[in-house]
């Protein structure tokens, strides 16, 4: 692919569908919806309107870095709506990973129509979906693995036409693409999040006590990362917590608490994993920092599979 002709492409097509109107776009502040934000705004500039929905399952500081990072671009057309207790509401009791996708894919869809109920004279919907999302979620004719939250969850009667730049690059590609487009480096080689966010990390029924183990977890995970030069070279990284718990012992007194899972793969376009060998002198540093400060956490463990067989997510 040649970015700059693929960059020229697209905002001639998006002018072309978009003509005089206002477009809308979900910003996670992922890679892809930050692509994507920049593609439109490049294309039709003042027309994106962008919502940032906290759904309760992002990571430390997120939110903040988002609404940072791009209210210079857009002003008042970026809107930030902390849904946190709503989706986790929804949430609650829920164990089954298609079923807690399902749930925050639609709350999603409902807090972001009714932000537009909000707004006047928006036609176009836009989303950052990728070529892996399409294949993974069973679309046009591939088989199912794992239904994204980007695609298929919206309702036919959204009364928007789908505007979706992005939907035939791999992950690399849409960096590139980024890249060209100027946004930071940092924000163009974070690494990807799923939108369920930390919801898919949080095994089985979301509790917000395990939740904010993942949190902080997950914060001295990618901290550790960056001091130890691995942030850029690691593809995926991130902390786990399942439901179970084990005996441990600290203080001469039995704990009875939650493992943390570390995971790191590198991949080029996701559908296929291998793990990172981590140096393990490394990985007891990091099994200690979280002993030392999550609080209902007393063990570490390290995810030795490579995808296939595991997915990079747990659920
Ligand atoms: P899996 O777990 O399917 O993940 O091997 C492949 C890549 O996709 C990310 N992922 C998602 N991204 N919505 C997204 O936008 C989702 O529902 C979703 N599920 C998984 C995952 O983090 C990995 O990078």
């Amino acid at each position: 692919m040649d970015t700059k002709v693929f960059i020229n492409e697209q905002i001639a097509l998006l002018q072309k569908q978009i003509g005089e109107g206002r477009v809308l776009l979900a910003l996670s502040g992922g890679v892809d919806s930050s692509v994507c934000a920049a593609l439109l705004q490049r294309a039709v500039p003042g027309r994106l309107v962008c919502v940032h929905v906290n759904h309760g399952l992002m990571r430390a500081g997120e939110s903040e870095a988002v609404v940072a990072q791009f209210s210079g671009m857009l002003g008042d057309n970026l809107i930030y709506v902390d849904a946190s207790d709503r989706f986790l509401g929804k949430l609650a009791g829920v164990a089954d990973p298609e079923q807690k996708r399902k749930i925050i894919g639609t709350e999603f869809i409902r807090v972001f129509e009714e932000e537009a109920g909000k707004l006047n004279g928006i036609g176009f919907l836009a989303q950052g979906t990728i070529y892996p999302d399409i294949v993974e979620s069973g679309a046009e004719g591939h088989k199912a693995v794992k239904a994204h939250h980007n695609v298929g969850g919206l309702p036919e009667d959204l009364g928007f036409s789908l505007v979706e730049p992005i939907r035939d690059l791999y992950k690399d590609q849409v960096r590139e693409v980024g890249l060209a487009l100027g946004l930071p480096p940092e924000m163009v080689w974070r690494q990807p999040f799923p939108g369920p966010g930390l919801g898919v990390r949080c095994l089985g029924a979301i509790t917000r006590e395990r939740l904010e183990m993942v949190r902080q977890s997950d914060a001295i995970l990618r901290a550790m990362f960056e001091d130890a030069g691995l942030a850029g070279r690691v593809w995926q990284y991130f902390t786990l917590v399942p439901e179970f718990k084990s005996v441990g012992v600290r203080d001469d007194a039995r704990t009875w608490e939650y493992p943390v899972i570390i995971r790191a793969v590198n991949t080029t376009d996701a559908m296929t994993a291998t793990i990172e060998p981590l140096d393990i002198g490394f990985l007891q540093k990091v099994a200690e920092r979280i002993l030392a400060g999550v609080a209902g956490v007393n063990r570490v463990l390290y995810d030795l599979t490579g995808k296939p067989p595991g997915t990079i997510e747990w659920e």
